[in-house]
C-alpha cells in the first residue's frame, strides 16, 4: 500500500476525530514533516482534512473520490475489481481501453473507469456524453466459457444488475427499455454497450461498458440530449457518492453473472421482462436496415424482440423502440 493510502486508512479509522502527527509518524515509521507533506497532497487531490499543529489531523466525512483506494476499501465482490483496477482522468473510451487490456491478457473482473471520456461510445454508432467527474463510466472484462451464441444474454443480465442497483438507491420507478437502457420518466439514466472478441465457436472475451448518470445536471450535457437524459441526483435531490454506487453495482453484477453461469438465465429473463413492461405493447422498432411495427409477444432468450406484425412474426435483434400511443 502506498504511503498516502496508509495515512488515509489511519484517518478513516478515526473519521471525524483528531489523530496526532506524532501518532501517524510513529505508526508508519516516517517523519512528521513527511506526514504533513502527504496530508497536503491528499488535500490537493480533494480530501477534506483539517490540520492543527496542536491536535494533528482530522478527516471530514463526505469525500467523493473515485480512486483505487476508495474503491478497494468498499469492495464486497470476490472477482470484480479484486485484481486489476484502471482509472483514467481522461480517456477516449473505457470500452476501448478495456478491449486493449483484455487483448493483452488482463483477467476476468478487471475494471476500467474514467472521470471523462472524449469518445464515449454508445449503441448503434452513437456517442455517450461523459462530463468530467460527474458520472460513472465503467467497463469490465468477462471471459465466460459459454457458446458464442449465448453472449447476447449477458446484456440482459447486466441490465437487471444495473436495475437492482437503482432499486437499492431508491429509484423504484425506473424501467428497462429494450434492449438495455434504464429510464426514469422516459429519460435515460443508464446505457450498456457490450462488445465481444471471439469466433463462432468460442468467446475470447467480452467487454461490458456501462454509463450511469449519477451527479450530472442538464447543463453538463450537449443540448440535443438535455431533455432526454436524467441523473440520479436529479431524481433523488442529493449528490450520490460514486464509489458507493460502484460498490453496489459491482456486487450486483457479480451476483447476476454467477446466477447466469449457474444456469439461472430463465429467472433473470423473467425479472428483465417484468422490469421492461413491454409484453403486449404495440411498438415501432427501427435500426439501420429496417423498421417494423407490431405487438411484442416475447423477448426471447437471446434478448431478441419477437413481434407480431401485419406480415407475420418478426424477430428483431437490434434497434430503437418507440411505444405507439393508445395501447
Ligand atoms: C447506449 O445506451 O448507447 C450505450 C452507452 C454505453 C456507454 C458506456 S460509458 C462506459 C463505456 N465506455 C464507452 O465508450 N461506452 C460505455
Amino acid at each position: 500500500m502506498e504511503r498516502q493510502d496508509q495515512i488515509l486508512e489511519l484517518l478513516y479509522n478515526n473519521t471525524g476525530e483528531w489523530l496526532s502527527g506524532e501518532e501517524i509518524s510513529s505508526r508508519l515509521g516516517i517523519s512528521r514533516t513527511a506526514v504533513w507533506k502527504h496530508i497536503n497532497q491528499l488535500r490537493e487531490s480533494g480530501y477534506i482534512i483539517e490540520s492543527s499543529t496542536r491536535l494533528g489531523h482530522k478527516l471530514i466525512p463526505g469525500n467523493e473520490m473515485l480512486t483505487e483506494f476508495e474503491i478497494r476499501r468498499r469492495l464486497e465482490t470476490r472477482i470484480f475489481g479484486r485484481n486489476e483496477i484502471h482509472i483514467f482522468d481522461e480517456t477516449n473510451s473505457t470500452n476501448i481501453q478495456a478491449f486493449m487490456l483484455a487483448s493483452s491478457g488482463s483477467p476476468e473482473g478487471t475494471i476500467v473507469l474514467a472521470e471523462k471520456q472524449t469518445g464515449g461510445k454508445g449503441r448503434l454508432g452513437r456517442s455517450w456524453a461523459s462530463p468530467y467527474k460527474k458520472n460513472l463510466y465503467l467497463s469490465y472484462i468477462l471471459r465466460p466459457s459459454i457458446p458464442t451464441i449465448f453472449a447476447p444474454r449477458l446484456t440482459l443480465v447486466t441490465a437487471v444488475a444495473v436495475s437492482d442497483t437503482f432499486d437499492r438507491f431508491g429509484v423504484i420507478n425506473h424501467r428497462i427499455k429494450w434492449p438495455n437502457d434504464i429510464l426514469f420518466n422516459d429519460r435515460k439514466l443508464s446505457g450498456i454497450l457490450t462488445e465481444m472478441k471471439g469466433d463462432c465457436d468460442s468467446i475470447d472475451f467480452i467487454i461490458t461498458g456501462i454509463g450511469i448518470n449519477i451527479n450530472s445536471d442538464p447543463d453538463d450535457y450537449p443540448k440535443e440530449i438535455r431533455e432526454t437524459a436524467i441523473s440520479l441526483k436529479e431524481i433523488t435531490g442529493s449528490e450520490i457518492n460514486r464509489a458507493d454506487f460502484l460498490k453496489q453495482l459491482l456486487f450486483n453484477i457479480e451476483k447476476r453473472y454467477h446466477e447466469f453461469l449457474d444456469g439461472r438465465f430463465n429467472s433473470i429473463l423473467s425479472e428483465w421482462t417484468a422490469k421492461a413492461s413491454i409484453i403486449n405493447q404495440c411498438i415501432k422498432v427501427s435500426n439501420f436496415e429496417e423498421s417494423y411495427t407490431g405487438i411484442v409477444t416475447e423477448v426471447n432468450s437471446d434478448g431478441n424482440l419477437v413481434l407480431m406484425t401485419d406480415n407475420g412474426i418478426k424477430i428483431v435483434n437490434s434497434g430503437d423502440i418507440n411505444f405507439i400511443q393508445g395501447t
